[in-house]
Protein backbone atom coordinates (compact mmCIF):
# COMPACT_ATOMS: atom_id res chain seq x y z
CA UNK A 1 0.00 0.00 0.00
CA UNK A 2 1.12 3.58 -1.15
CA UNK A 3 0.83 5.61 1.95
CA UNK A 4 -0.57 9.20 2.09
CA UNK A 5 2.11 11.10 3.87
CA UNK A 6 5.66 10.81 3.85
CA UNK A 7 7.01 8.18 5.84
CA UNK A 8 9.36 9.99 8.91
CA UNK A 9 12.13 7.53 9.81
CA UNK A 10 14.49 10.39 11.81
CA UNK A 11 13.60 12.34 14.22
CA UNK A 12 15.75 14.97 12.31
CA UNK A 13 13.83 17.29 9.77
CA UNK A 14 15.60 16.56 6.35
CA UNK A 15 13.61 19.02 4.40
CA UNK A 16 15.74 19.88 0.94
CA UNK A 17 17.33 23.12 1.08
CA UNK A 18 17.27 23.59 4.95
CA UNK A 19 20.63 24.17 7.27
CA UNK A 20 19.57 23.12 10.45
CA UNK A 21 21.57 24.34 13.14
CA UNK A 22 19.70 23.27 15.86
CA UNK A 23 19.91 19.45 15.25
CA UNK A 24 22.19 18.12 17.92
CA UNK A 25 22.72 14.36 16.54
CA UNK A 26 25.35 12.62 15.57
CA UNK A 27 26.02 13.38 11.22
CA UNK A 28 24.75 11.01 8.86
CA UNK A 29 28.02 10.67 7.29
CA UNK A 30 29.76 9.43 10.54
CA UNK A 31 27.11 6.83 11.32
CA UNK A 32 29.07 3.67 11.24
CA UNK A 33 27.67 0.91 9.10
CA UNK A 34 30.67 -0.90 8.27
CA UNK A 35 31.41 -0.82 11.85
CA UNK A 36 27.78 -2.41 12.78
CA UNK A 37 28.35 -5.04 9.84
CA UNK A 38 31.42 -6.27 11.04
CA UNK A 39 29.97 -6.36 14.50
CA UNK A 40 27.29 -8.25 13.68
CA UNK A 41 29.11 -10.84 11.63
CA UNK A 42 31.71 -11.15 14.27
CA UNK A 43 28.90 -11.50 16.48
CA UNK A 44 26.46 -13.86 14.93
CA UNK A 45 28.60 -15.92 13.63
CA UNK A 46 28.41 -18.39 16.41
CA UNK A 47 26.18 -20.43 18.11
CA UNK A 48 26.07 -18.91 21.41
CA UNK A 49 23.29 -16.84 21.56
CA UNK A 50 22.36 -15.46 25.33
CA UNK A 51 21.12 -11.81 23.74
CA UNK A 52 18.31 -13.50 21.96
CA UNK A 53 16.81 -14.49 25.56
CA UNK A 54 15.67 -11.75 28.27
CA UNK A 55 18.78 -10.27 29.64
CA UNK A 56 19.95 -10.14 33.04
CA UNK A 57 18.66 -7.04 35.03
CA UNK A 58 22.14 -5.83 35.50
CA UNK A 59 23.04 -5.90 31.79
CA UNK A 60 25.12 -8.67 30.26
CA UNK A 61 27.64 -9.83 32.25
CA UNK A 62 30.31 -10.15 28.90
CA UNK A 63 29.39 -6.83 27.95
CA UNK A 64 29.64 -4.93 31.38
CA UNK A 65 33.22 -6.22 31.42
CA UNK A 66 34.10 -4.99 28.05
CA UNK A 67 32.67 -1.61 28.43
CA UNK A 68 34.38 -1.66 31.92
CA UNK A 69 37.71 -2.12 30.30
CA UNK A 70 37.06 0.14 27.32
CA UNK A 71 35.86 2.66 30.20
CA UNK A 72 39.27 2.17 32.67
CA UNK A 73 41.18 2.94 29.57
CA UNK A 74 39.32 6.05 28.04
CA UNK A 75 38.25 7.31 31.48
CA UNK A 76 42.01 6.54 32.66
CA UNK A 77 40.95 5.23 36.18
CA UNK A 78 39.82 1.59 37.11
CA UNK A 79 36.08 1.28 35.97
CA UNK A 80 34.37 -2.10 37.89
CA UNK A 81 31.85 -4.18 35.76
CA UNK A 82 30.08 -4.57 38.78
CA UNK A 83 29.38 -0.90 39.02
CA UNK A 84 27.48 -0.75 35.70
CA UNK A 85 24.15 -0.79 34.56
CA UNK A 86 22.88 -0.86 31.27
CA UNK A 87 20.36 1.22 29.73
CA UNK A 88 18.84 2.09 27.10
CA UNK A 89 20.72 5.32 26.48
CA UNK A 90 20.92 8.43 29.23
CA UNK A 91 17.45 9.60 28.17
CA UNK A 92 15.98 5.96 29.42
CA UNK A 93 18.14 6.01 32.15
CA UNK A 94 16.82 9.69 33.28
CA UNK A 95 13.42 8.78 32.89
CA UNK A 96 13.95 5.62 35.18
CA UNK A 97 15.87 7.19 37.52
CA UNK A 98 13.23 9.69 38.28
CA UNK A 99 10.50 6.81 38.42
CA UNK A 100 12.67 4.91 41.14
CA UNK A 101 14.36 7.76 43.26
CA UNK A 102 11.36 10.73 42.89
CA UNK A 103 7.91 11.20 43.31
CA UNK A 104 5.92 14.14 41.71
CA UNK A 105 6.47 17.41 44.02
CA UNK A 106 10.04 16.38 44.95
CA UNK A 107 12.60 19.57 44.42
CA UNK A 108 15.41 18.83 42.07
CA UNK A 109 18.24 21.26 40.91
CA UNK A 110 19.22 22.17 37.02
CA UNK A 111 21.90 24.08 35.64
CA UNK A 112 20.74 27.47 34.21
CA UNK A 113 21.32 26.72 31.05
CA UNK A 114 20.49 22.54 30.63
CA UNK A 115 19.83 20.18 28.11
CA UNK A 116 16.20 21.38 27.05
CA UNK A 117 15.12 17.84 26.47
CA UNK A 118 16.50 16.68 30.23
CA UNK A 119 13.78 18.96 31.39
CA UNK A 120 11.07 17.51 29.34
CA UNK A 121 11.83 14.49 31.22
CA UNK A 122 11.60 15.72 34.94
CA UNK A 123 8.73 17.74 33.97
CA UNK A 124 6.80 14.32 32.97
CA UNK A 125 7.70 12.87 36.23
CA UNK A 126 6.26 16.64 37.79
CA UNK A 127 9.28 17.52 39.52
CA UNK A 128 9.86 20.70 40.84
CA UNK A 129 12.56 22.50 39.26
CA UNK A 130 15.14 24.91 40.46
CA UNK A 131 17.45 26.43 38.29
CA UNK A 132 21.51 27.02 39.72
CA UNK A 133 22.99 29.78 38.22
CA UNK A 134 26.74 28.37 35.83
CA UNK A 135 29.24 30.71 34.42
CA UNK A 136 31.52 29.90 31.82
CA UNK A 137 33.66 27.23 33.70
CA UNK A 138 30.02 25.51 34.31
CA UNK A 139 27.51 25.20 37.96
CA UNK A 140 28.49 28.11 40.20
CA UNK A 141 29.09 25.76 43.29
CA UNK A 142 29.06 28.90 45.88
CA UNK A 143 25.07 29.43 44.38
CA UNK A 144 24.14 25.28 44.49
CA UNK A 145 25.20 26.32 48.45
CA UNK A 146 22.99 28.91 48.95
CA UNK A 147 20.14 27.17 47.53
CA UNK A 148 20.48 24.52 49.74
CA UNK A 149 19.73 26.82 52.59
CA UNK A 150 16.30 27.15 52.22
CA UNK A 151 15.64 23.81 50.21
CA UNK A 152 17.19 19.91 49.40
CA UNK A 153 17.38 18.66 46.52
CA UNK A 154 16.57 14.79 45.68
CA UNK A 155 19.14 15.40 42.86
CA UNK A 156 21.32 17.90 41.05
CA UNK A 157 21.20 16.91 36.95
CA UNK A 158 24.75 18.50 35.81
CA UNK A 159 26.25 18.21 32.41
CA UNK A 160 29.73 18.84 33.48
CA UNK A 161 31.63 18.33 30.15
CA UNK A 162 31.25 20.01 27.17
CA UNK A 163 27.88 20.90 28.35
CA UNK A 164 25.06 21.20 26.22
CA UNK A 165 24.40 23.84 25.60
CA UNK A 166 26.93 26.12 26.73
CA UNK A 167 29.97 24.04 25.98
CA UNK A 168 31.41 24.85 29.26
CA UNK A 169 33.37 22.17 31.55
CA UNK A 170 33.30 21.89 35.02
CA UNK A 171 37.05 22.30 36.39
CA UNK A 172 38.16 19.82 39.25
CA UNK A 173 38.40 21.65 41.97
CA UNK A 174 34.75 22.72 41.26
CA UNK A 175 33.76 18.85 40.60
CA UNK A 176 35.08 18.27 43.84
CA UNK A 177 33.83 20.56 45.86
CA UNK A 178 30.26 19.89 44.73
CA UNK A 179 30.25 15.68 45.78
CA UNK A 180 31.43 17.07 48.81
CA UNK A 181 28.41 19.29 49.09
CA UNK A 182 26.32 16.41 47.77
CA UNK A 183 27.90 14.00 50.64
CA UNK A 184 27.55 16.54 53.55
CA UNK A 185 24.52 17.80 52.82
CA UNK A 186 22.47 14.43 51.90
CA UNK A 187 21.41 14.36 48.00
CA UNK A 188 22.68 12.78 44.56
CA UNK A 189 23.82 14.34 41.33
CA UNK A 190 22.95 12.92 38.17
CA UNK A 191 25.91 13.51 36.22
CA UNK A 192 24.85 12.79 32.67
CA UNK A 193 28.55 12.31 31.00
CA UNK A 194 27.69 12.17 27.35
CA UNK A 195 30.10 14.63 25.82
CA UNK A 196 32.92 13.30 27.81
CA UNK A 197 35.23 10.95 24.91
CA UNK A 198 34.17 13.50 23.05
CA UNK A 199 36.83 16.38 23.80
CA UNK A 200 38.72 17.68 20.59
CA UNK A 201 41.70 20.09 22.40
CA UNK A 202 43.49 19.63 25.42
CA UNK A 203 42.28 17.10 28.01
CA UNK A 204 38.82 16.86 29.93
CA UNK A 205 39.19 16.86 34.13
CA UNK A 206 38.40 13.45 35.22
CA UNK A 207 34.84 12.29 34.76
CA UNK A 208 32.55 12.96 37.83
CA UNK A 209 32.64 9.01 37.51
CA UNK A 210 35.72 9.18 39.62
CA UNK A 211 34.05 10.39 42.85
CA UNK A 212 31.53 6.90 43.21
CA UNK A 213 33.05 6.15 46.65
CA UNK A 214 31.22 9.22 48.19
CA UNK A 215 28.41 7.06 47.58
CA UNK A 216 26.16 10.43 45.96
CA UNK A 217 26.84 10.03 42.52
CA UNK A 218 25.47 8.29 39.49
CA UNK A 219 27.09 9.19 36.29
CA UNK A 220 25.30 8.48 32.70
CA UNK A 221 27.16 7.52 29.86
CA UNK A 222 25.42 6.81 26.26
CA UNK A 223 26.87 5.33 23.17
CA UNK A 224 24.23 7.56 21.22
CA UNK A 225 27.34 10.14 20.39
CA UNK A 226 30.29 7.58 20.23
CA UNK A 227 28.78 4.89 17.93
CA UNK A 228 25.01 5.10 17.02
CA UNK A 229 21.67 6.84 18.86
CA UNK A 230 19.86 4.02 17.29
CA UNK A 231 21.69 1.60 19.23
CA UNK A 232 19.84 3.24 22.52
CA UNK A 233 22.05 2.05 24.78
CA UNK A 234 23.92 3.71 27.49
CA UNK A 235 25.03 2.98 31.08
CA UNK A 236 24.73 4.10 34.57
CA UNK A 237 28.00 4.00 37.05
CA UNK A 238 27.34 3.95 40.75
CA UNK A 239 28.13 2.51 43.91
CA UNK A 240 26.45 -0.71 44.51
CA UNK A 241 23.61 1.19 47.02
CA UNK A 242 22.74 3.68 44.40
CA UNK A 243 22.08 0.66 41.65
CA UNK A 244 19.98 -1.56 43.76
CA UNK A 245 16.79 -0.09 43.47
CA UNK A 246 17.28 -0.29 39.55
CA UNK A 247 18.80 -3.82 39.58
CA UNK A 248 14.86 -4.46 42.05
CA UNK A 249 12.29 -2.47 39.89
CA UNK A 250 9.48 -4.49 38.54
CA UNK A 251 10.38 -3.31 34.79
CA UNK A 252 13.34 -5.07 34.52
CA UNK A 253 12.13 -7.90 36.38
CA UNK A 254 9.06 -8.49 33.65
CA UNK A 255 11.08 -7.62 30.87
CA UNK A 256 15.02 -8.37 31.56
CA UNK A 257 17.83 -6.64 31.32
CA UNK A 258 18.15 -3.40 29.03
CA UNK A 259 18.79 -3.96 25.04
CA UNK A 260 20.82 -7.17 24.94
CA UNK A 261 21.08 -7.09 21.25
CA UNK A 262 22.61 -3.87 21.11
CA UNK A 263 24.91 -4.80 23.81
CA UNK A 264 26.60 -7.70 21.77
CA UNK A 265 26.98 -5.35 18.87
CA UNK A 266 28.72 -2.84 20.94
CA UNK A 267 30.73 -5.64 22.65
CA UNK A 268 32.18 -6.88 19.38
CA UNK A 269 32.87 -3.29 17.99
CA UNK A 270 34.83 -2.63 21.02
CA UNK A 271 36.71 -6.27 21.55
CA UNK A 272 37.68 -5.60 18.00
CA UNK A 273 38.91 -2.87 18.30
CA UNK A 274 36.18 -0.42 15.75
CA UNK A 275 35.07 1.54 18.47
CA UNK A 276 38.43 2.99 19.32
CA UNK A 277 38.88 3.74 15.69
CA UNK A 278 35.56 5.43 15.30
CA UNK A 279 36.09 7.48 18.73
CA UNK A 280 39.55 9.08 16.58
CA UNK A 281 37.84 9.43 13.60
CA UNK A 282 34.73 11.43 15.13
CA UNK A 283 37.24 13.34 17.62
CA UNK A 284 39.31 14.34 14.04
CA UNK A 285 36.23 15.03 12.24
CA UNK A 286 34.37 17.18 14.64
CA UNK A 287 37.18 19.08 15.91
CA UNK A 288 37.64 20.34 11.75
CA UNK A 289 33.33 21.25 12.28
CA UNK A 290 34.61 23.14 15.64
CA UNK A 291 36.99 25.35 14.18
CA UNK A 292 34.63 25.48 10.76
CA UNK A 293 32.26 26.91 12.71
CA UNK A 294 34.21 29.09 15.16
CA UNK A 295 35.72 30.66 11.83
CA UNK A 296 32.69 31.45 10.81
CA UNK A 297 30.83 32.95 13.49
CA UNK A 298 33.62 35.10 13.64
CA UNK A 299 33.51 36.22 10.17
CA UNK A 300 29.82 36.64 9.37
CA UNK A 301 28.81 37.59 13.26
CA UNK A 302 31.89 39.37 14.70
CA UNK A 303 30.26 42.19 16.74
CA UNK A 304 26.93 41.18 16.74
CA UNK A 305 27.28 37.85 19.13
CA UNK A 306 29.80 36.71 22.10
CA UNK A 307 30.14 33.39 22.97
CA UNK A 308 33.14 31.15 24.41
CA UNK A 309 34.15 28.25 22.19
CA UNK A 310 33.79 24.53 23.21
CA UNK A 311 36.74 22.41 23.07
CA UNK A 312 34.24 19.19 22.75
CA UNK A 313 31.14 18.39 22.52
CA UNK A 314 28.70 19.20 19.62
CA UNK A 315 27.38 23.14 20.62
CA UNK A 316 28.34 26.77 20.51
CA UNK A 317 26.25 29.20 22.77
CA UNK A 318 26.08 32.86 21.59
CA UNK A 319 24.91 35.62 22.79
CA UNK A 320 23.57 38.31 20.66
CA UNK A 321 24.35 41.99 21.37
CA UNK A 322 21.51 44.47 21.20
CA UNK A 323 19.05 42.31 19.71
CA UNK A 324 16.77 40.78 22.62
CA UNK A 325 15.06 37.72 21.47
CA UNK A 326 16.07 34.60 19.90
CA UNK A 327 12.89 33.74 19.21
CA UNK A 328 12.38 36.28 16.39
CA UNK A 329 15.64 35.73 15.19
CA UNK A 330 14.39 32.43 14.57
CA UNK A 331 11.23 33.04 12.58
CA UNK A 332 13.52 35.09 10.07
CA UNK A 333 15.92 32.54 9.85
CA UNK A 334 13.72 30.00 9.20
CA UNK A 335 12.75 31.78 5.85
CA UNK A 336 16.55 32.01 5.09
CA UNK A 337 16.27 28.12 5.41
CA UNK A 338 18.27 27.69 8.47
CA UNK A 339 16.97 27.49 12.12
CA UNK A 340 18.69 27.24 15.84
CA UNK A 341 17.48 26.47 19.07
CA UNK A 342 16.43 29.81 21.09
CA UNK A 343 17.99 29.82 24.51
CA UNK A 344 14.59 30.35 26.35
CA UNK A 345 14.63 26.95 26.07
CA UNK A 346 17.44 25.92 27.83
CA UNK A 347 16.00 27.64 30.86
CA UNK A 348 14.12 26.27 33.52
CA UNK A 349 12.71 29.54 34.39
CA UNK A 350 12.31 30.37 30.29
CA UNK A 351 15.04 32.96 30.49
CA UNK A 352 17.80 33.38 28.37
CA UNK A 353 16.33 34.82 25.13
CA UNK A 354 19.13 36.44 24.05
CA UNK A 355 20.87 33.47 23.83
CA UNK A 356 21.21 31.22 21.32
CA UNK A 357 22.26 27.48 20.74
CA UNK A 358 24.14 26.42 17.51
CA UNK A 359 25.42 22.61 16.80
CA UNK A 360 28.25 21.75 14.37
CA UNK A 361 28.23 17.34 14.56
CA UNK A 362 25.52 17.26 11.77
CA UNK A 363 26.54 19.40 8.98
CA UNK A 364 29.93 19.29 7.19
CA UNK A 365 32.44 21.91 7.49
CA UNK A 366 31.31 24.22 3.89
CA UNK A 367 27.74 23.42 5.00
CA UNK A 368 28.14 24.80 8.51
CA UNK A 369 29.42 28.41 7.31
CA UNK A 370 26.52 28.94 4.52
CA UNK A 371 24.47 28.29 7.72
CA UNK A 372 26.30 30.74 9.96
CA UNK A 373 26.31 33.17 6.69
CA UNK A 374 22.18 32.41 6.54
CA UNK A 375 22.20 33.26 10.55
CA UNK A 376 23.90 36.75 10.04
CA UNK A 377 21.47 37.59 6.97
CA UNK A 378 18.81 37.23 9.12
CA UNK A 379 20.02 38.89 12.15
CA UNK A 380 20.64 41.51 9.50
CA UNK A 381 17.20 41.75 8.73
CA UNK A 382 15.39 42.09 12.38
CA UNK A 383 18.04 44.09 13.21
CA UNK A 384 20.57 47.23 12.84
CA UNK A 385 23.84 46.56 12.54
CA UNK A 386 24.89 50.39 13.27
C1 LIG B 1 23.30 16.33 27.43
C2 LIG B 1 22.58 15.23 26.72
N1 LIG B 1 22.10 14.19 27.41
C3 LIG B 1 21.46 13.18 26.81
C4 LIG B 1 21.25 13.17 25.45
C5 LIG B 1 20.50 12.02 24.84
O1 LIG B 1 21.24 10.85 25.09
P1 LIG B 1 20.74 9.42 24.69
O2 LIG B 1 20.67 9.34 23.20
O3 LIG B 1 21.76 8.51 25.27
O4 LIG B 1 19.39 9.22 25.30
C6 LIG B 1 21.72 14.22 24.68
C7 LIG B 1 21.49 14.27 23.23
O5 LIG B 1 21.54 15.28 22.59
C8 LIG B 1 22.41 15.27 25.33
O6 LIG B 1 22.90 16.32 24.65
Amino acid sequence: MIPSSPIRTTQADTSPGLIDLAIGHPSPSLLPLEIIRRAAEHRLGTDFTPYLQYGYEQGDGYFRHTLAEFLSRHYDMPVSADRLFISGGVSQALDLLCTLYTKPGDTVFVEEPTYFLALRIFRDHRLHLVSVPTDDQGLVVEAVEEKLKSVRPVFLYTIPTHQNPSGATLPLERRRRLVELSRDRRFLILADEVYHLLTYEGQAPPPLADFLSEGTVLSLGSFSKILAPGLRLGWVQASARLLKPLLECGMLDSGGGLNPFASALARSAIELGLQDAHLEELRGEYGKRLEAMKSAVKKHLSGRVEFSPPRGGFFFWLRMLGASDSAVLLAAAKRKKTCFVPGSAFSGTGQLKDRLRLSFSYHPAETLEAGVKRLAESLSGIQPTG
